[in-house]
């Protein structure tokens, strides 16, 4: 068997048997990554009913459905991915790329100048297999993120990041420290050991 079918079973065999794609299929989220959010959210409390926020790299949306249903009629969830996304009652949603000028310009218009009390992204590249040029565009899309965040949210208000650790993360760290009071680390159960991915959590915007 080639290299890439024996670990393509291997992800197939891990993707099958998973706790959690079980549980998912059965809550009605789209994907499994609804549970690191109710993970982190369960300790947190980040998005309460009335809740305003955004959500940046949404597809499927999982974490949407999970955001719309915890901020209920009063809250608001603005989503926006590169690729589509079937409709969330409750959620406002954008397809277009993050990085261009004009996407971010039609998501804030359709904030209409809303201040957010929470962002939240999950956004993460294609993976183009080069480790370094991975690490490298997937900080970018976490400063745009970060930046977008700073310029939205209220006073106060908090910013949920996945980031991979590696080449650029304490500087990262250090750019969000600059920004609000708290930055902690949260790894959810449901976030597989071996990814090195990591979620920065940044509280109480100055
Ligand atoms: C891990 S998935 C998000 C899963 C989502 N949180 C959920 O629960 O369903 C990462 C998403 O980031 C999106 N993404 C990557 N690059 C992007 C970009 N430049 N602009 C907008 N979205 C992007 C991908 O299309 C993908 O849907």
């Amino acid at each position: 068997m080639s290299v890439r079918s024996k670990s393509s079973k291997a992800w197939l065999n891990e993707h099958v048997n998973d706790h959690y794609v079980h549980m998912a299929q059965k809550d009605g989220y789209r994907a499994r990554a609804a549970y690191k959010l109710l993970e982190i959210n369960e300790k947190d409390k980040l998005i309460k009913p009335g809740t305003v926020l955004a959500d940046l790299g949404s597809a499927p949306g999982s974490w949407s459905q999970v955001a719309a249903e915890l901020a209920g009629e009063k809250g608001r969830v603005f989503a926006l991915d590169i690729l589509p996304m079937d409709e969330i009652q409750g959620v406002s949603f954008i397809q277009g790329d993050f990085r261009e000028e004009t996407v971010l310009a039609e998501f804030e218009a359709l904030l209409g100048n809303r201040p957010l009390d929470l962002v939240i992204c999950d956004m993460a590249p294609n993976m183009s297999g080069n480790a370094v040029t991975d690490q490298a565009r997937s900080y970018y899309l976490c400063e745009l993120a970060l930046d977008f965040a700073v310029n939205h949210l209220k006073p106060g208000g908090n910013f949920l990041v996945k980031v991979f650790q590696g080449a650029g993360y304490q500087e990262y760290m250090a750019a969000m420290r600059e920004a609000f009071a708290v930055v902690q680390t949260r790894k959810p159960q449901a976030s597989r050991n071996r990814s090195s991915e990591i979620y920065l959590l940044a509280k109480n915007k100055r």
